[in-house]
């Protein structure tokens, strides 16, 4: 197959890049080049969607893969390139319901469309823009698959989330955990969401699907974790009334608990991704992404982390052990 991806140059489209090339297609990818580079075998073009030039990418694509977050930039490709099956590749931000656990797409309401280009400062901003985005595509598109992961992880990664765990539980002794082992959560390495955009591409797979791993208790990927990357670590779970009296916050950022999330949140992390698994997703299990990511950010120690510095961590572990007696 022919097949064009806009991106190819880091993370979720370079590795969907890197499987076409390793299935045998015949890869292009469209994208500045100032990410990365583009997997050995693929053919880079450069393209810049803020002024898109699109002679150097005429021709027949039987399939076109979009990461695109800005709808004009979608809207601009699908002038060129409607011609073709589409994956675009969205995400759970789009849902109005962060809520309920047990979501699909069939079952949880949309955030209303913005179909101007706007800065996508709030999640909000993010999960509208990609609805408009997701329409265009939808009314255009030959045939259009909408992809909406939920959280990716994996070598690559450049929000640091899932990394901070195989690092930090790597290096063993007391670590710090969110509120409970109990709390659901719910991830896709990113090398298996590209296998599987590369397979629906080879079948011509159309539809809306959520894209996930299986929904697992946080305290089984901790422990998951922690036996693939050895060490002696020994996790302290802390309630979630300690840790935010300490401003420690939820999911990613500065004085973050990475993957920790607020009860009204827990939809985030349990979407029914059957649909998904029957269309013929599968998935790695989580010790295998955690061994090749603490490689990665071994390989790559200026990579993005994310969450508590150990400074901040000791402290709250001090603090904890004496509230805890
Ligand atoms: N990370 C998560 O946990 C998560 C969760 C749900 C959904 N998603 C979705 O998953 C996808 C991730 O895609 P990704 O890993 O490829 O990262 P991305 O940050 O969404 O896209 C990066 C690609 O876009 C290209 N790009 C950026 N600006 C460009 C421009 N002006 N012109 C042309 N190309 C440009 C980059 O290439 P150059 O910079 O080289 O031009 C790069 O190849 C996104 O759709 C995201 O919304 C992510």
């Amino acid at each position: 197959m022919r097949i064009l991806v806009l991106g190819g140059t880091m993370f979720l489209s370079r590795a969907v890049a890197a499987d076409a090339v390793a299935r045998g297609h015949d890869v292009t990818c469209a994208a500045r080049g100032e990410s990365g580079s583009v997997p050995d075998g693929a053919r880079h073009v450069v393209l810049d969607r803020e002024a898109p030039d699109w002679s150097g990418l005429e021709g027949e694509w039987d399939a076109v893969v979009d990461v695109a977050r800005t709808p004009s930039w979608v809207a601009n490709a699908l002038d060129h390139l409607a011609d073709a099956h589409w994956t675009f590749v969205s995400t759970i931000s789009v849902y109005a319901d962060h809520a309920t656990p047990g979501g699909t797409p069939e079952t949880l309401p949309l955030l209303p469309p913005i179909t101007e280009d706007v800065e996508q400062d709030t999640a909000e901003k993010y999960g509208s823009s990609k609805v408009a985005c997701e329409q265009d595509v939808q009314a255009r598109a030959r045939e259009a698959l909408i992809v909406r992961p939920g959280l990716i992880i994996g070598p690559g990664d450049p929000s640091g989330r899932f990394s901070y765990w195989p690092e930090r539980l790597a290096e063993g002794g007391d670590v710090l955990a969110p509120e409970s082992p109990d709390r659901d959560t719910q991830a896709i390495d990113v090398r298996d969401l590209a296998a599987w955009i590369v397979t629906c591409a080879e079948k011509r797979l159309t539809g809306v699907y959520d894209a996930s791993g299986a929904v697992q208790r946080l305290g089984d990927l901790v422990d998951q974790v922690a036996a693939a990357v050895g060490g002696d670590a020994q996790v302290v779970w802390a309630p979630a009334d300690f840790l935010l009296e300490r401003e420690v916050t939820y999911w990613a950022g500065p004085r973050s608990l990475p993957l920790w999330l607020p009860e009204d949140a827990r939809g985030m992390t349990s979407h029914d991704v059957s649909a998904s698994f029957a269309a013929g997703l599968s998935t790695r299990p989580i010790g295998e992404t955690a061994v090749d990511t603490l490689a990665w950010l071994r390989e790559n120690p200026d990579a993005h982390r994310t969450g508590l510095s150990r400074a901040e961590e000791q402290d709250l572990l001090d603090d904890w052990y004496v509230v805890r007696g």
